[in-house]
């Protein structure tokens, strides 16, 4: 029986906000003096984007987002509800969390036992009420497990992979919202608070060039000018490599996980030559197809900077998570793209599963 699943989903922030607020980062793009007026017209746009966008900035689309999103997180959900893990294993981006001026590591393994977690304080920031109607400053607990964490970091450091690895969060910054939106959306009926399995989260400098320029999020066009980047994240090859270690690192440690890439596709705040109005679907389309082709050297050869000019920063989690796969000869078995212009991000779900050996019986 196999003893690693992978996952692939979102954790778009704004899935855990009101439809009505759904398209606030373009709403708020759309004000920026900064852009070409041209671009910011919706006669100009495509047609899809035309259509979402509608009368009323979004609204009226918001909720079949949503509706399809928590149909897909469903899915995934029952999978993981199926294969019954011991852990997961999520691979998400740090965005100015605990990667701040102090350090930034590429990758960091959260050495973390139960953890409380306020899931909604970076939507209460943007003014954003949670989607459930719970109160602003509820908590959850995010099940960890500190040893089995701090042996992965070290098996991962010997075996050559230097991994660095946290025992706190951060004083004063929100829990990565990554890992806690990925809890937070696999439990979507609860927001996330009766999820029932633990988690080893492997933080990931997404944001590279971005990390502290932007602090992990959106800039206007007036910052960008100026700005002095950073050195970049890790690269796509790299990242695949980690997910490699981390497969040999708890391949046959006789627990069960779930390995999951927790990210949208390209981001449309991100994508500076499409203005941050849409995302660069045409690039994620590539990718997409060859995820299923099963065309992991066209994701292998992926650069930094086609990584950077399509916004697609935080698909550095997917990276990991092919490799992975790659590494215990895993194959898709089910995805879905769900591609959007309004709703800032294109969201790709996937299920690997063991492959199937040559001649085994039906
Ligand atoms: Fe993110």
């Amino acid at each position: 029986m196999a003893d690693v699943l992978g996952l692939g989903l979102t954790h778009f922030p704004l899935l855990g906000g009101l439809d009505e607020k759904m398209a606030i980062l373009l709403r708020g793009t759309l004000k920026d003096p900064d852009i070409p007026a041209a671009e910011k017209d919706p006669a100009n746009w495509p047609e899809r984007m035309r259509r979402e966008w509608g009368e009323d900035e979004g609204r009226s689309a918001a909720p079949a987002h949503r509706a399809e999103l928590v149909k897909e997180l469903a899915r995934c959900r029952e999978a993981l509800d199926e294969f019954a893990p011991d852990a997961l294993v999520v691979w998400g981006d740090d965005q100015y969390e605990n990667f701040r001026e102090e350090v930034v590591p590429p990758f960091c393994v959260l050495a973390y036992d139960d953890i409380e977690v306020h899931p909604f304080s970076l939507m209460n920031e943007y003014g954003n009420p949670n989607a459930w109607g719970r109160p602003d400053d509820m908590t959850f607990t995010l099940h960890g497990n500190r040893d089995w964490s701090r042996n992965l970091a070290d098996r991962l450091i010997t075996d050559g992979f230097d991994m660095a690895y946290s025992y706190r969060k951060r004083e004063g910054a929100h829990f990565p919202h990554a890992i806690a939106n990925t809890q937070m959306f696999l439990d979507y009926d609860n927001a996330g608070t009766e999820f029932p399995y633990p988690i080893i989260p492997i933080t990931v400098n997404c944001y590279g060039q971005h990390a502290i320029a932007r602090r992990g999020g959106l800039a206007k066009f007036a910052e960008i000018r100026d700005e002095q980047l950073d050195p970049i994240g890790p690269t796509p090859a790299r990242c695949m490599e980690l997910g490699r270690g981390v497969a040999r690192a708890l391949r046959g440690d006789g627990r069960r996980y779930a390995f999951v890439a927790s990210s949208s596709w390209s981001h449309a705040f991100l994508t500076d030559k499409l203005w941050h109005i849409r995302p660069d679907t045409p690039a994620d389309l590539e990718l997409y197809d060859a995820l299923l082709a099963g065309d992991r050297e066209r994701w292998r050869r992926t650069t930094s900077q086609e990584i950077v000019d399509a916004g697609q920063h935080e698909m550095l989690n997917w990276f990991c998570l092919l490799g992975a796969m790659d590494e215990l000869g895993m194959d898709l078995t089910w995805s879905t793209l769900v591609p959007t212009d309004v709703f800032n991000s294109n969201k790709c779900f996937a299920i690997f599963e063991e492959r199937a050996t040559t001649g085994a019986p039906a």
